[in-house]
């Protein structure tokens, strides 16, 4: 028997403006995207924002139903927009910040399982890492420099053959 630790690294900025130019505007994005979150129920709203190789940024938000379920999460309503948007693209950054009508949001939301596995294949299909800031409302930023990193043994395509 043999034992495997698995480790990643995680970037911690203080604030957003520890952020570089190109990462600080693109969490303004999702801080702004924030605004058309439909969120009635959980009172907590969500931003998304992809930005594309070609330099494009796609945003998302949460969309939120009576029929719970149904609802969807800002990071799924991202990013598959960029891939209706661009089949062809490349995936660089997701941007997320997470605020709540309830309480002050001061750490980092990181996506959902069922969002990791969402990016996770547009990551395996791209061939090339996407990198993840989060953030609450206010506070640090956190960033993975993959995907992966937050969803280890992924399952993927490669099982289906
Ligand atoms: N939500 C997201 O948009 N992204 C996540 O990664 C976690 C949760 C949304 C879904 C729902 O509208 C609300 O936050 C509460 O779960």
């Amino acid at each position: 028997m043999q034992k495997q630790k698995i480790t990643f690294e995680l970037s911690i900025f203080e604030s957003i403006e520890e952020l570089a130019e190109e990462d600080k505007k693109l969490m303004l994005t999702a801080i702004n995207a924030r605004k058309n979150a439909y969120a009635p129920y959980s009172q907590f709203q969500v931003g998304a924002a992809v930005l594309m190789g070609n330099g494009a940024i796609v945003i998302g938000s949460n969309q939120e139903n009576a029929s719970y379920p149904s609802g969807l999460c800002a990071e799924r309503v991202a990013v598959f927009q960029a891939g209706a948007l661009y089949p062809k693209g490349t995936i660089k950054t997701i941007a997320i910040s997470a605020s709540s009508k309830n309480y002050t949001v001061d750490r980092a939301a990181a996506p959902c399982g069922n969002c990791r596995q969402s990016i996770s294949e547009y990551e395996v299909k791209q061939a090339h890492p996407i990198r993840i800031l989060m953030m609450g409302e206010v506070g640090s930023v956190l960033e993975c420099d993959s995907v992966a990193d937050l969803l280890p043994l992924a399952f993927g395509a490669s099982f289906l053959k």
